[in-house]
């Protein structure tokens, strides 16, 4: 496995490859991410990762300096699954100041981005400098982050890029709880209630698969048990898959989707509803 830090030397050792699969991360690797990293066998010969705590996704209150960054962890679990693991240092990634940027779609104020303002554009614009740099045939994302694919997805397509873009399945510990970077901010009384963000999320399917249409006053209930039991919700939406927008009765490929602090950790989850 080689480490690369630039995108000269990247270019260079990928130039002759027939089939590249990439998957980007933010490091701190979990299970969910050697998930992807195997999955991505499955779609190319060359398989490339790569590990850069992007700024531009990050608001000036979020967590950008405390992100964990493990990078000697992280290059060990890699092993025997990435051959090339790109990692940039900021200055590569942003030689000069950064002042064209990728305009994501009117949902990304919505969801995560009615909390998270400009999140998805410093996103979306990191992963197509990223796919730029890579050139990868296909590239692969976790669902957890449902509307992050979302956009990407929508971003591969409008701007007409030549990558197949996977989404890989969410990967969960033993109780239900989504895998995730923020997870270990939990202390241990936290981690054993989060699961309830997960389980929020089932039963609101079961309730639709059972024939439950209001889904207004679903989402408000869930808020609220949600609340009973100290967490600040930023939002529980069902929504249709398809272009994420408010779920309508008639639809049936739906996903319930749920944001939410439990002791400052903001935690993330969604389930697929598929109707018939
Ligand atoms: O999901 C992430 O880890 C990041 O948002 C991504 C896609 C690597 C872009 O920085």
């Amino acid at each position: 496995m080689q480490i690369i830090t630039t995108i000269a030397e990247l270019r260079a050792r990928l130039v002759n490859e027939q089939s590249v699969a990439f998957v980007p991360t933010m490091g701190n690797l979990h299970e969910g991410h050697l998930n992807l990293m195997r999955l991505s066998r499955e779609h190319g010969s060359c398989i490339v990762a790569s590990i850069f705590v992007n700024p531009l996704q990050f608001g000036p209150s979020e967590d950008f300096d405390k992100y964990p960054r493990t990078l000697e962890a992280d290059c060990a679990k890699l092993q025997g699954l990435a051959d090339v693991v790109f990692v940039p240092s900021v200055n590569e990634m942003y030689p000069e100041q950064q002042t064209i940027f990728v305009e994501p779609p009117l949902i990304a104020n919505e969801l995560c981005g009615a909390t998270r303002p400009g999140h998805f554009r410093g996103m979306a614009t990191v992963v197509l400098k990223l796919l730029n740099i890579v050139q990868p045939h296909v590239a692969l994302f976790g669902k957890k982050d449902y509307q992050q694919l979302h956009i990407i997805r929508q971003m591969v397509a409008q701007m007409n890029l030549p990558i197949h873009i996977v989404g890989g399945e969410t990967v969960r510990a033993a109780d239900g709880l989504a895998l995730s970077s923020r997870n270990q901010y939990l202390s241990k009384i936290q981690r054993s209630q989060a699961t309830f963000l997960y389980q929020t999320l089932q039963r609101l399917r079961d309730a639709i698969v059972q024939g439950e249409r209001n889904f207004e006053q679903m989402q408000s209930q869930a808020v609220l048990a949600l609340s009973t039991e100290g967490w600040v919700v930023d939002y529980v939406s069902i929504r249709n898959q398809s272009d994420l927008l408010s779920a309508k009765q008639s639809q049936c490929k739906l996903v319930v989707l749920a944001a939410a602090k439990l002791g400052g950790v903001r935690l993330l989850d969604n389930i697929d509803v598929n109707l018939k």
